[in-house]
């Protein structure tokens, strides 16, 4: 684990408020995912579970949690399963958990080895009426290949035929949506070491150098850290910044061109998520800063307007009706475009064709319902954006921003974002 292990009071808490959830008689499992294979004999570095994540902070792979609140023996009601440390996974791979430090990092009492969870599931399933089981529920989630809770589920199921079985998603998107005030400490974290990486690119930046040369800045912030890159950062100049999900990350940095930087690191597990759009050369043209205010007015009137009961449909209409009356006042969009318009292809879709933002937190699009009305403890970016492949440039503006009874707190309130600001920033 590169970073400090976290109070286990931010585990314990969530598990709580997951057994308060599962009604009488209900055991839960939770699986690690898988080591995934790459070529030949690689395999990608194991990236958790964040259920799992969330419930116990254990990175290990194979590990398995099982919850049983009702059990009948009290020291059952939760048992951490891991792999079993050797001489030889030592060897290659480095330390594995023992016993007593996962019980120091979890505030899990009963931890045992994997392979016995068999044999402890047999137990306590006889005792158990419901089994409620994960999948990756999240909208957009695409996975062709079949994950170790597919697997499990498959295997348990087989075992135990007539029990009923009840899906894990639903409830954990309801709790990893709110945010409790320790996870909010580390999402902050999270932000500031983003905020890092950001002034020393400021610093950084000039015409001749690339994007490539301005991803290592950010990396080198990032580990120093002891954090990483929450998502592979976007790097990109000119023209290429009007590709969403740009990835390349080579070009050369050009006089005269902006530079749209959506960067964010990870700390413990929470994600922060970042733009920033900076000219080249240190200096906005006047036309840059016109579309760059645009952008900033959208996204400091949506960030201001983040307050619970609100639903994430109405503030991404609002969004689009602000960024229709700027770019018409750019000259980008006509009156007659406006007028020409329905509901299915809004005029303001052609420059800004995104979401204004999404739940960000061990996922950096986190899982949660946004069909339901924002409540306080939620944490959404905010990310407006005008892109223009016709003039060879796009502004992106981005703020993780936790949403509370008193209005919203931005994490990033901190890092340059006004023209001036970003301007002042580069020329020292
Ligand atoms: N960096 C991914 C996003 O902005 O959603
Ligand atoms: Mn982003
Ligand atoms: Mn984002």
């Amino acid at each position: 684990m590169r970073h400090e292990p976290l109070d286990p009071k931010l585990f314990t808490e969530n598990r709580a408020r997951l057994a308060k959830l599962l009604p009488p008689k209900s055991i839960a499992v939770f699986n690690a995912n898988d080591v995934l294979p790459i070529n030949a004999d690689a395999t990608w570095p194991l990236r958790q579970n964040s259920d799992l994540l969330h419930l116990t902070g254990v990175e290990q792979e194979e590990t398995l949690l099982l919850l049983f609140p009702d059990a009948d023996d009290e020291k059952m009601r939760e048992v951490l399963f891991l792999r079993e440390p050797n001489e030889l996974n030592e060897l290659w791979e480095g330390h594995k958990l023992r016993k007593d430090e996962a019980q120091k990092r979890t505030g899990i009492w009963q931890v045992k080895w994997t392979q016995d969870f068999w044999q402890v599931f047999h137990r306590l399933v006889c005792e158990a009426e419901r089994v409620f089981l994960n999948t990756n529920e999240h909208k957009r989630a695409a996975c062709p290949v079949q994950t170790r809770d597919d697997r499990f589920i498959a295997e348990v199921q087989r075992r135990y035929p007539l029990h009923t079985y009840q899906r894990l998603a639903p409830l954990m998107h309801a709790l990893r949506l709110v945010k409790s005030g320790r996870e909010v400490a580390v999402i902050d974290r999270a932000c500031q070491l983003t905020r890092r990486g950001f002034m020393r690119v400021l610093k950084f930046v000039e015409p001749g150098k690339t994007e490539t040369d301005v991803e290592a800045e950010f990396a080198h912030e990032f580990i120093r850290g002891r954090g990483r890159f929450a998502y592979d950062p976007i790097v990109a100049t000119g023209a290429n910044a009007c590709c969403l999900h740009y990835q390349e990350n080579a070009a050369p940095l050009k006089k005269g061109q902006l530079l749209l930087l959506d960067v964010g690191a990870v700390v413990a597990n929470y994600n922060s998520d970042m733009t920033r759009t900076i000219p080249v050369s240190g200096r906005f043209s006047r036309r840059q800063r016109a579309i760059y205010n645009a952008v900033l007015r959208v996204l400091r009137a949506s960030t201001a307007a983040l307050k619970p009961g609100l639903k994430p449909k109405e503030w991404q209409k609002a969004s689009e009706a602000m960024m229709t009356e700027e770019l018409l006042s750019l000259g980008l969009l006509k009156p007659s475009d406006v007028k020409k318009q329905t509901d299915e292809k809004p005029a303001v879709k052609k420059y800004f064709m995104h979401g204004l933002g999404h739940p960000i937190g061990l996922d950096v699009h986190d899982v949660g319902d946004t069909t339901q009305p924002m409540e306080a403890g939620w944490v959404m970016t905010v990310e407006p954006g005008i892109y223009i492949p016709a003039e060879q440039m796009a502004v992106r503006l981005e703020d993780t921003v936790l949403i509370t009874d008193r209005g919203p707190v931005n994490f990033m309130a901190n890092i340059p974002l006004e023209a001036d600001e970003i301007e002042d920033a580069m020329a020292r």
